[in-house]
């Protein structure tokens, strides 16, 4: 167990593709996730993937069961662990919905998104997942994947004048905050 290093934007190593994870049940496979949970929740993160902490791997985490304060309004995400992924839109419509990113500490930005997604891969067991979700949910597990094919969410950003720092945007979370 231990905190690692959240890579931040500007890293060539947060712009790879990353590879598929070819063997589940490892110890390697565990210490890797044991890892990601323990990085993420130092900083109260809504979710994290393995490129952030320079791990070239098809894996990402997100979720808790307990209100994040980074994002004290939101719904509450089954905590999840998701290997080699793959998101499908459910219909046409995108939502705009402000985000944050542990690799773009200091910063939100409006986002576009799908409003509802299927996802299929597998947890770090190799036993299947397949949900069909929606909104926030929705929303994290398109952000997380996005960093396994090097796409950080300011790429995704249409209005730059809905793009800054958080504590500008959003003094009431300042208490909460340390990105
Ligand atoms: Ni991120």
């Amino acid at each position: 167990m231990a905190i690692r290093e959240i890579l931040r934007m500007g890293d060539p190593r947060l712009l790879r593709l990353a590879q598929p994870v070819t063997e589940f049940d490892t110890d390697a496979l565990h210490l890797l996730v044991s890892d990601m949970l323990d990085s993420m929740r130092a900083v109260n993160g809504a979710g994290l993937a393995a490129p952030q902490i320079g791990v070239d791997l098809q894996l990402v985490i997100f979720g808790g069961n307990e209100r994040n304060p980074r994002y004290p309004d939101r719904p509450l995400v089954p905590p999840t662990v998701l290997v080699n992924p793959l998101v499908t839109p459910l219909g046409d419509v995108q939502v705009d919905d402000w985000e944050g990113c542990l690799s773009v500490p200091g910063l939100r930005g409006m986002v576009p998104r799908w409003e509802a997604i299927r996802y299929t891969g597998f947890d770090q067991y190799g036993d299947p997942i397949d949900r069909s979700v929606n909104g926030f949910h929705a929303r994290v597990v398109q952000h997380e994947c996005d960093h396994l094919v090097g796409k950080l969410y300011p790429m995704r950003v249409r209005d730059f004048s809905k793009f800054g720092f958080t504590d500008i945007l959003f003094p009431e979370l300042s208490a909460a905050e340390d990105d």
